[in-house]
């Protein structure tokens, strides 16, 4: 059996940062509940190499190897501060190098931190719409945490460790359940989920 493969993706360009730490907690608790191969990237060091392409095709080096990463993974945690009431532009900016069919069927978790509770949607609309055009499997819950919810770089409010529960059970449900197979590529060339199509 392959152990799976789940990486952490940090949208934030600052260091310390609100966003790492919930993407990191997000891996640590998946981590802990099933066996999985995490890996964590950050924009804040890789963004400039990202950055020196401006399409997929002068992906070289690091850059492409990140991308790649992104591709194969097995399960995407996406975290990203709130700018301008949206995900920042360096995580567009790598997901815009992302081949437009490498995604589907592929669970993906979405995390936002932001200044305040009135953006506390933003992986609805924001998030979502964007993995929705991946085809991936986004899970049901998202998780939004404001600054208060932090002391020094540290989480500190139970509500987000219990909504960080919910979102391990449903991960681990999905990799229990072979989404590959049944919403992965070949599926997706048939336009039907390969379970429905027996
Ligand atoms: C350029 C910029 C734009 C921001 N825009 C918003 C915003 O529209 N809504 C919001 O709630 N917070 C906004 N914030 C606050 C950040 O989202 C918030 O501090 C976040 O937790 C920072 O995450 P980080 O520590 O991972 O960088 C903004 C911060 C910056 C630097």
């Amino acid at each position: 059996m392959t152990i799976p493969s789940v990486l952490g993706i940090s949208g934030s360009v600052t260091r310390p940062s609100r966003t790492t730490t919930l993407v990191s907690a997000v891996l640590d608790a998946i981590t802990a509940r099933t066996p999985v191969r995490p890996r964590l990237v950050e924009l804040v060091d890789a963004g400039p190499t990202l950055f020196s392409a401006l399409t997929s095709d002068k992906l070289q080096g690091s850059a492409a190897e990140i991308v790649r990463a992104v591709e194969t993974a097995d399960v995407l945690v996406v975290g990203t501060p709130v700018y301008r009431a949206s995900y920042t532009g360096a995580l567009k900016h790598l997901f815009d190098l992302v081949r437009y069919d490498a995604l589907v069927g592929k669970p993906v978790v979405l995390l936002a931190t932001g200044g305040t509770p009135l953006h506390g949607l933003v992986a609805e609309h924001q998030l979502r719409p964007l993995f929705g055009y991946f085809n991936t499997l986004t899970v049901p819950t998202t998780i939004y945490a404001i600054e208060t919810d932090f002391r020094d770089y540290r989480l500190v409010n139970p509500a987000i460790a219990d909504r960080i529960d919910r979102v391990v059970t449903e991960v681990v449900t999905l990799l229990g359940a072979d989404t590959a197979t049944a919403f992965g590529p070949a599926a997706a060339a048939h336009n039907l989920p390969a379970a429905l199509s027996a």
